[in-house]
């Protein structure tokens, strides 16, 4: 071989090794997986799905590997590709007769179905079909079933992982008293995209919490064994980085290096898989060029042979036959194959596994020992929730919302609520109001429950939802003066002049404004991100009447707030609350709770600042030198800067205001060195790093400490500074705590560009404090 030859080889074999997301599928045997996932694994498991399969025809198997709902149909992504000139393939649309299907034994599980149709779908799976094999119930469960807790983006403000576990326990309780034993939650997709509408269901733009919050829920779902009556399967999705949809447009493309990708992406899903979650469902969208539901670098390089999942891949909603849409199958049984091979083992809604794979297999497109191995997998998860033996619940329905979790819920909303300005009126903070305060409630999200529960709001009744108004008038014990003012969407400013009227007559306003649930969710992604409508008129024409007002933010995600932040005194951003939506409120206003939330992602000054996240990378030339506050002048405009907005979040990540003060001590470092040797992988404690804390206000608050780290001089630029630990610490008048964080390997490391997770000798910053703006630093270095 020439040289020319030797070094073009060499340059083909180096980019086919370093983009595998794009490479094609290694040629791979389907490894028969002994799972060692203590929740799915048991011999006694494995003798009996042996048994059992050895007993399947091959229309049985290919049932369990499909997922239908009770109408028996797909919806709104059929017209897509119809429009795509797909009509003309008899595979694409469908109506089938679920029922019928149990009874042969043809499907092996359900996606929400209603809670009253279930036994019937069960009966005659159990008791008509050939094997008797049960069927699974799946459903988005996402924050809470029976009784609605707030969004899982408020639930990250809480920074309380045990919060969450709490709540999710609460949620397994009751959707498996209906027989409902699969949730698809948590959703863990990282976001740091406020236009995209799904950031509503995640954590947020932070790896390290989000990593958190998906143990958290897997936790809860799944409590300490599956097999119990009243514990869930987690599904961990949607695997991956379907948050980084490119201009925060739901179900488009992403495009990113590895090193980012295992960074920033990747930990949630990671740390879902190792709390034990029994399913991952592959995503919609494409990564490097390679749909998620067709991708075996994702689903086989890196979920079960790097982080050794052995549990169950479902694909998202007619995700196999979007393939076809993406345009790397032209045909129904080539998105079978690349979906099946690249590790997919349940189709949902696409209709493609049951009608697609008998002719595939025949052919040896698709080897029967990797359709043997879905099955199994199927199989082994509702052996492993006890289905065989009890198909149907063996806990009573929980119909109704009892105390207990109605008081979950409301700690839930108290602490994800996040305060994010009280300035001065008559020199005091506005907030808390004193009790006898005259109030104006005024706003479209004031009196409304539908309002409260977010856009995936479980199974609740109206009648359940403590309103704004329900909540200030039960605390204050008398009415309020109450005006819509405006609708959430709307032109019409002929509510406005009754609302300036109680305006006129209150001490103090209470503006109830923001977005409906339905503008967050799926298929909520925003171009804007203003308080929609005419609610900024509003604001403005009721802050011309003087009084201060108080600003309740409803939304689903970040909203531009500058203007709004020149016309209230005091804003919390209360999410999509819950039930307790009301109580929470009144609790905060008045001071019987300090707020304690912090923003789990970041809030833009402007809108051309998306994507905005605090752990951005560095620039070359950085503006931190120059006051982004002067116009661009000649010895300032050639950094990294807009010349119309500042580069800094209004409110950053981390963020959240409190009724008293904290002072943060100087940090200290347990080490100036620590030793390359030492910082091995599973080096749990290289360096420890500790703050004292001090309340050197008047009231009770619970405050969290946030530990924030950069690493300089590495092979790779690492971001200006990453959460690498946090602690929620409560903290009556006068008290100071010790808070240390523990810095091991997981922490200091960093991912190469071939997603290899390394140290090397640089070194590091670690600043604690209270957001990511804190300014409190020590250093260490990692020397040879
Ligand atoms: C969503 C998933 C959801 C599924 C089933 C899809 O459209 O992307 O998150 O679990 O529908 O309802």
């Amino acid at each position: 071989m020439t040289r020319q030859l030797l070094a073009r080889t060499k340059f083909v074999l180096l980019l086919v090794a370093l983009t595998p997301a794009i490479a094609q599928k290694p040629a791979r045997q389907p490894a028969r997986v002994s799972p060692s996932n203590p929740q799915l694994a048991s011999p006694e498991i494995e003798r009996r799905v042996d048994a059992l399969l050895a007993k399947m025809t091959l229309q049985e198997k290919l049932g369990q590997l499909v997922q239908y709902n009770a109408a028996g149909s797909t919806s709104a992504t059929v017209t897509n590709s119809q429009q795509n000139n797909l009509a003309a393939n008899p595979e694409v649309g469908y109506r089938i007769d679920a029922m019928q299907l149990a009874a042969n034994g043809e499907m092996g599980s359900m996606l929400n179905v209603p809670a009253a149709r279930i036994h019937a779908y069960q009966q005659a799976a159990v008791e008509k079909s050939r094997l008797h094999i049960p069927l699974l119930f799946g459903a988005d469960v996402i924050h809470g079933y029976r009784t609605v807790y707030p969004v899982p983006l408020a639930l990250a403000a809480s920074f309380d992982p045990d919060l969450v576990t709490s709540l999710a326990r609460k949620a397994a309780e009751e959707a498996s008293s209906t027989g409902v034993r699969w949730f698809y939650s948590p959703m863990v997709d990282i976001s740091r995209d406020a236009r995209w509408g799904r950031s509503v269901e995640g954590a947020g733009e932070d790896a390290y919490l989000g990593a958190a919050m998906a143990r958290a829920y897997v936790r809860g779902y799944q409590n300490d064994r599956l097999s119990q009556p009243d514990s869930v399967a987690a599904t961990i999705k949607h695997f991956a980085a379907y948050g980084a949809t490119e201009a925060g447009r739901e179900y488009n493309t992403t495009d990113m290096s590895l090193s980012r990708l295992f960074q920033d992406y990747f930990p949630p899903y990671k740390s879902g898989v190792d709390a034990g979650a029994a399913s991952v469902m592959s995503a919609f969208n494409a990564l490097n060029g390679v749909p998620s539901t067709a991708n075996p670098y994702l689903l086989d390089t890196v979920l079960r042979r790097q982080w050794g999942f052995d549990g169950l891949v479902v694909s998202d909603y007619t995700a196999i036959m979007e393939l076809m849409n993406h345009g790397i199958a032209l045909d129904a049984a080539t998105a079978t194959e690349k979906a099946m091979n690249a590790g997919v083992d349940v189709d949902m809604m696409s209709r493609f596994y049951d009608t697609q794979s008998p002719t595939l297999i025949r052919s040896g497109r698709v080897p029967m020992a990797e359709v043997d191995e879905s099955v199994r997998r199927v199989l082994r998860l509702k052996f492993a929730l006890g289905l065989f033996d009890h198909p149907y619940p063996t806990q009573p329905e929980v119909t109704a919302v009892t105390p207990e979790r109605r008081a979950l819920a409301l700690r839930a909303a108290e602490e994800s609520i996040v305060l994010l300005q009280n300035k001065l009126v008559s020199n005091t903070p506005l907030l808390p109001l004193e009790l006898g305060t005259k109030i104006a409630l005024i706003g479209p999200l004031a009196d409304s429950p539908r309002e409260m529960v977010g856009s995936s709001g479980g199974v609740h009744r109206d009648s359940e939802v403590v309103t704004v108004k329900a909540g200030l008038e039960a605390h204050a014990g008398i009415s309020i003066m109450y005006a819509q003012g405006t609708q959430i969407l709307s032109n019409s400013d002929n509510g406005f002049a009754a609302a300036e009227q109680i305006a006129r007559q209150a001490d103090v306003i209470v503006l109830a404004l923001g977005e409906s649930a339905s503008m967050s969710g799926e298929a909520g992604s925003r171009a804007d991100l203003d308080l929609p409508g005419n609610q900024l008129e509003l604001l403005d024409r009721i802050a011309a009447v003087g009084k201060p007002i108080v600003l309740l933010v409803f939304s689903g995600r970040p909203l531009v707030l500058t203007d709004a932040a020149q016309h209230a005194q005091a804003i919390l951003e209360v999410w999509f609350p819950g039930i307790e939506a009301g109580n929470a409120i009144a609790h905060l206003l008045y001071g019987d709770v300090t707020p304690s939330g912090k923003l789990p992602m970041s809030f833009p000054e402007a809108i051309g600042q998306e994507p905005l996240y605090y752990n951005q990378f560095p620039t070359g030339r950085p503006a931190t030198a120059i006051d982004l506050n002067k116009p661009p002048g000649p010895d300032s405009r050639f950094v990294s800067r807009y010349i119309d907005a500042p580069n800094a979040a209004l409110f950053p990540f981390g963020f959240g205001l409190t009724y008293t003060t904290l002072s943060f001590s100087a940090v200290s470092v347990s080490r100036p060195t620590v030793l390359l040797r030492a910082a091995h992988p599973g080096a749990a404690s290289l360096v420890t790093a500790t703050v004292t804390v001090t309340n050197t206000g008047t009231r009770k608050a619970a405050e969290v400490v946030q530990c924030y780290v950069r690493n300089r001089g590495a092979s790779l630029e690492q971001p200006v500074r990453s959460l690498q630990g946090f602690q929620r610490v409560t903290l009556a008048p006068g008290e100071l705590k010790q808070v240390s964080f523990t810095l091991g390997f997981n922490e200091l490391s960093f991912f190469d560009n071939a997603g290899k997770q390394v140290i090397e000798p640089t070194e590091y910053t670690v600043w604690i404090g209270a957001d990511s703006r804190a300014s409190s630093a020590a250093q260490f270095n990692i020397e040879r």
